[in-house]
């Protein structure tokens, strides 16, 4: 099995546990999720077709949910927190600065709210929430993350 694509039978294995309902597909795909990392174009034909839904059916829902990712995720994944107390603090910017900062191997992401609005702003890298990042700081947590200097 190649880095992008997903175990038919491992999908199989989570519908199972789900009992097949089609009233289960959000529960589902966050499983699919939280094992693979991601959602590909296989998955949504297979869970169309064992979940007897229409492909535009569980389209729908993976667009709608932000956090039901359509591509493989770099080893790394990196949060910018993009809601009001972030915002008003400089995530726009550090946004900016993260895309040209970030290697190859790190996903970016917008998140909403990290809970950690009182040192804004707020980034999560690999699950763990820093807050009060500038630009020379993300640079700083981005290259202990990636081994560089
Ligand atoms: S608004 Fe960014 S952590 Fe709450």
């Amino acid at each position: 099995m190649s880095a992008n694509s997903i175990d038919k039978a491992s999908v199989s294995d989570i519908v199972d546990r789900f009992g097949s309902r089609p009233e289960m597909l959000v529960q589902i795909l966050q499983s699919i999720v939280q094992v693979h990392g991601w959602i590909s174009e296989d998955v949504i034909r297979q869970l169309a077709s064992d979940l007897n839904l229409s492909r535009a059916d569980v389209h729908g829902v993976v667009e709608y949910y932000h956090d039901f990712r359509t591509s493989p995720p770099g080893k790394h994944i990196v949060k910018v927190c993009q809601a009001e107390a972030c915002q008003a603090m400089g995530s726009r910017e550090l946004t900016s600065h993260a895309e040209q900062a970030v290697g190859k191997d790190t996903t970016l992401e917008d998140v909403y709210c990290l809970g950690n609005c009182a040192c804004a702003p707020a980034v999560m890298v690999n699950g763990r929430t820093h807050g009060r990042v500038d630009a020379e700081r993300f640079d700083t947590l981005i290259g202990a993350l990636e081994g560089r200097d």
